[in-house]
């Protein structure tokens, strides 16, 4: 019998265990090189030179350790932060700051909720507005200035893989960013988040790419 000859020969077995494995990786791996099926949301802006810097200082000080960017699609998330998350706002995420961990609240819609005033006594002394915060203080931020040297090819970079960055945006980014602090670059970027998300129709979008919505299966 065939069947005997292919299991009391591991080799041939081990080897045609791959291929049947590999047949299901092609399929579902395969056309994912060439189109994600993830289109952009309508209103989905890259960020500015200064929120893209206040992006670099929330990865650099482990703000991500404390605080998610990912609204599941639970009812009470979507009552406490706004619309879940959903795949056509990260597109220009990289790399993507979802998180896992929770010792604060989730930040992907806290843009516009607080004044830039209350983030700065935030940053610089949590207490002293939310008095039972365990947030740690971040004095030093008020003090680093950024010289915005590398502003233009963080740029350049992230257009190459397909941030749409204009020209002016990137000639521009330099002077965008030179002098300021690094609280007012974190404060730009804090105040951007969830702000393409207003307005976010799932049936309008699923309307305006029928093709899309579709292949994801959802
Ligand atoms: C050790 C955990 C921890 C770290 C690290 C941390 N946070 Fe927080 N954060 C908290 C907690 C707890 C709260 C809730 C209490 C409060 O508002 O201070 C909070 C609240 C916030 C809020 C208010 C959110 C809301 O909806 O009320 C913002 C904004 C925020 N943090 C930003 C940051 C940024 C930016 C960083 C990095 C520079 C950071 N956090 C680092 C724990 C943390």
């Amino acid at each position: 019998m065939s069947h005997e000859k292919i299991e009391t020969r591991v080799g041939v077995l081990i080897g045609l265990i791959l291929f049947a494995v590999s047949i299901g990786g092609v399929v579902e791996i395969f056309p994912l090189l060439f189109d994600s099926g993830t289109k952009p949301i309508a209103n989905l802006r890259p960020y500015d030179a200064l929120s893209l810097e206040g992006r670099d200082i929330y990865i650099r000080e482990g703000c991500v350790g404390c605080h998610t960017q990912m609204v599941r699609t639970l009812r009470s998330e979507s009552q406490r932060y706004g619309h879940y998350s959903v795949a056509g706002e990260d597109l220009y995420e990289r790399p993507f700051l979802w998180g896992s961990k929770r010792t604060g609240p989730d930040l992907a819609r806290v843009g516009g909720r607080y004044s830039d005033d209350w983030h700065r006594a935030h940053l610089a002394d949590p207490r002293s507005v939310v008095p039972v915060s365990n947030m740690p203080a971040y004095p030093w931020l008020f003090e680093n200035t950024l010289t915005g040297e590398d502003t233009a090819t963080k740029m350049e970079t992230l257009r190459t893989l397909g941030v749409p960055y204009s020209d002016a945006e990137i000639a521009g980014a330099q002077a965008a960013v030179a002098g300021r602090t690094e609280a007012e670059a974190l404060i730009a970027y804090l105040q951007t988040l969830g702000l393409d998300m207003r307005n976010y129709s799932a049936e309008a979008e699923a309307e305006a790419a029928p093709a899309a919505s579709s292949a994801g299966g959802q």
